[in-house]
């Protein structure tokens, strides 16, 4: 993935952050869950952000997405401060994300989900038209084109992630932020969900990701940020970090089988 990245994005122009976190903060009572977080995204990157279980990964996403408020810090994208902006605003901002546990509206069809997205990312951007040929195009890019007229909660769950995907980019996002979005998918879901990833990428998507995943972190990340405890511990490759010893450490003990097989 790096060598396309580096193919298509020779202008250093290019490559400058399109969002900087800096400082990022959030208590529940006494436990910090992030903490003093820093960290850049450059446009036509994929950032990996790793991390061991309750690590502050998910924490980190909804404070940079807007579904929680920070205590502290700041969240900068395309130059306008973000941090503590209601998420609607966030997403016209051009940030949009799918949770760590699928949200599609499961009454509707899979039409309808992403038309739903389809108008609120038509608010975006002077003159963006709803085109109703829109919708049929954003299931083709995540493979649900004969899918359209199925309820949302009639698809299999590789099918729901992907809906929920299109959803997401429905928004007309620069950035992407996914949450565990390969989690539970079977091994050749896995290849199928990280060529996804990679079109999106190759269309010029930004993304950041939190994954657990290794194999595919190797294979899509640029960069990794690692988390423990909240804090930074980590950043560089992913070849870098998934053999740093400050990164093992902080993995040992987690329970997550395949994390601990850094
Ligand atoms: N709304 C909340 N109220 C209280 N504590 C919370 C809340 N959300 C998260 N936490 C705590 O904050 C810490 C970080 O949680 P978070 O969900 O961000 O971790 P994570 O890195 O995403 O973990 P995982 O890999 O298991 O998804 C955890 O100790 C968690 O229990
Ligand atoms: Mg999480």
């Amino acid at each position: 993935m790096s060598a396309a990245v580096r193919h298509h994005a020779p202008d250093p122009a290019a490559r400058r952050p399109l969002l900087q976190v800096q400082g990022l903060a959030r208590a529940f009572g006494g436990l910090r869950a992030v903490d003093a977080l820093s960290f850049d995204v450059a446009a036509g990157e994929i950032v990996g952000l790793l991390g061991p279980n309750g690590s502050g990964k998910t924490t980190a996403l909804n404070l940079i997405s807007g579904a929680l408020r920070p205590d502290g810090g700041s969240v900068r994208f395309q130059g306008l401060e973000l941090a503590g902006q209601p998420a609607h605003r966030i997403v016209r901002a051009g940030i949009a994300r799918t949770f760590q546990l699928v949200r599609v509206f499961q009454s509707m069809t899979v039409l309808q989900n992403v038309q739903a997205g389809l108008m609120f990312g038509a608010s975006r951007g002077a003159g963006a038209g709803l085109d109703p040929g829109d919708a049929q195009l954003l299931l083709g890019q995540v493979g649900l084109a004969g899918q359209a007229a199925r309820r949302a909660d009639e698809l299999t769950y590789i099918d729901q992630k992907r809906l929920e995907l299109a959803r997401a980019l429905a928004l007309r996002p620069r950035l992407l932020l996914l949450d565990e979005w390969l989690a539970g998918l079977n091994p050749s879901e896995l290849v199928e969900g990280v060529a996804l990833i990679r079109s999106l990428h190759a269309r010029g998507m930004t993304v950041l990701m939190v994954e657990h995943v290794m194999d595919a972190i190797r294979t899509l990340c640029d960069r990794c940020v690692v988390m423990s405890s909240g804090a930074r511990i980590a950043e560089g490759t992913p070849a870098e970090v998934l053999s740093d010893p400050k990164v093992v450490q902080a993995y040992l003990g987690d329970d997550d089988l395949e994390a601990a097989h850094v």
